[in-house]
C-alpha cells in the first residue's frame, strides 16, 4: 500500500473509519437527515446492508480507477461502493461519478449530507443532479473511462437501456454494470437482451474475486426472479444475488450494422 492511500485510510474526512460510522447511521436507523430538519425513511428505496455488502465486495475485487452511479437517493449505495474501492487502494480524487435530478427537489438532501458527512462529495465523489441520460453524455464527450457502473435509477428499459448503452462506452473491457432490483420486468428484459446482443456476461462474487460459472444448479430459482425471457430465467437469473445482477464486460461492440439476436426466443414444446 503507497503511504498516500495509507494516509487517507486514516485520515478522518473521507477515511474508512467515517465511511463506516456513516453507513452504520443509516442502516440502523433506516432513516437520513434532510435539509428542513426532519429525517427521512429511507427503508423503502436505500440498498439493503446485504445488497450493499455486494456492492462493497465488487468494488473491492475490481479496484476500480473510477466508477459511475446511477440514482444517488440516499448515497448508502455509493457509501458500501466507496469502502470496498477505498479498502482495495483505489480511491482517486474526484474518481466517482453519481448523478441523481432530484437529489435536492424530492430528497432534500439526504444523499448529498451523508457523503458530506463521510467526508467524499466534492473530494471523491461529483453528485450531478441531473438525469443519467444528461450527465452520461457529457461525461464520455471529457473522455471519461470507467471500470465500474452501479444502475439504480428509474427503472424502466428505456432509461436502463441508454443508461448502460453509455456506460458500456466508458467501460473498459474486464469492467463490470451492476444492476439493482432484478425483480422488475424492465430490468429482466435489459438482462436478456444485453447478454444474448453485446459482449457481457452474468458474474458473481467468489472468495478468488469473479467468477462466471453457472451456481449451483440445484438450487431454485426464486418465483420473482422468473421473466417472460428464457435466456433470462437460464442463464441470468441464477447468478442474481441481493436483487443485483453483475454483467462483465468481455469485449468491445462489433456487431454488423443489422446485427440482432432474438432475447425472447421461447423453444417449442413437442
Ligand atoms: C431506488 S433509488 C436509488 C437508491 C440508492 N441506491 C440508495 O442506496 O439510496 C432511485 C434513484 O434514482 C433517481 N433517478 C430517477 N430518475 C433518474 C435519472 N433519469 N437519472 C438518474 N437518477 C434518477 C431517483 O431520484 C432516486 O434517487
Amino acid at each position: 500500500m503507497t503511504p498516500d492511500i495509507q494516509c487517507k485510510i486514516q485520515d478522518e474526512a473521507g477515511g474508512i473509519e467515517v465511511i463506516s460510522a456513516t453507513i452504520d447511521a443509516l442502516v440502523s436507523r433506516r432513516s437520513a437527515p434532510a435539509d428542513d430538519g426532519q429525517v427521512v425513511d429511507i427503508g423503502g428505496f436505500a440498498i439493503s446492508a446485504d445488497a450493499g455488502d455486494v456492492l462493497e465486495r465488487v468494488a473491492n475485487a475490481l479496484s476500480p480507477k473510477a466508477s459511475i452511479e446511477v440514482g444517488c437517493a440516499s448515497a448508502l449505495s455509493t457509501l458500501y461502493i466507496c469502502r470496498g474501492r477505498l479498502t482495495s487502494g483505489a480511491l482517486g480524487e474526484n474518481s466517482v461519478h453519481v448523478m441523481d435530478p432530484k437529489q435536492t427537489t424530492h430528497w432534500k438532501n439526504i444523499g448529498r449530507r451523508s457523503l458530506d458527512r463521510a467526508g467524499l462529495l466534492n473530494r471523491t465523489v461529483k453528485l450531478y443532479e441531473e438525469p443519467a441520460h444528461v450527465a452520461l453524455p457529457r461525461l464520455l464527450a471529457e473522455g471519461t473511462r470507467m471500470q465500474f457502473a452501479f444502475i439504480d435509477g428509474w427503472h424502466m428499459l428505456d432509461y436502463v437501456m441508454v443508461e448502460a448503452f453509455y456506460c458500456d462506452m466508458m467501460m473498459d473491457i474486464g469492467g463490470v454494470i451492476a444492476l439493482h432490483d432484478l425483480w422488475m420486468p424492465g430490468l429482466q428484459a435489459f438482462a436478456a437482451f444485453w447478454c444474448t446482443n453485446r459482449h457481457y456476461e452474468p458474474v458473481r462474487l467468489q472468495a478468488a474475486g469473479l467468477t462466471s460459472y453457472l451456481p449451483d444448479s440445484s438450487k431454485p430459482i426464486r418465483q420473482d426472479l422468473v421473466s417472460a425471457f428464457p435466456p433470462f430465467n437460464e442463464r441470468i437469473a441464477p447468478f442474481v444475488e441481493e436483487g443485483i445482477l453483475l454483467l462483465r464486460k468481455t469485449s468491445d461492440d462489433d456487431r454488423r450494422w443489422d446485427a440482432f439476436h432474438e432475447f425472447n426466443y421461447r423453444p417449442s414444446i413437442t
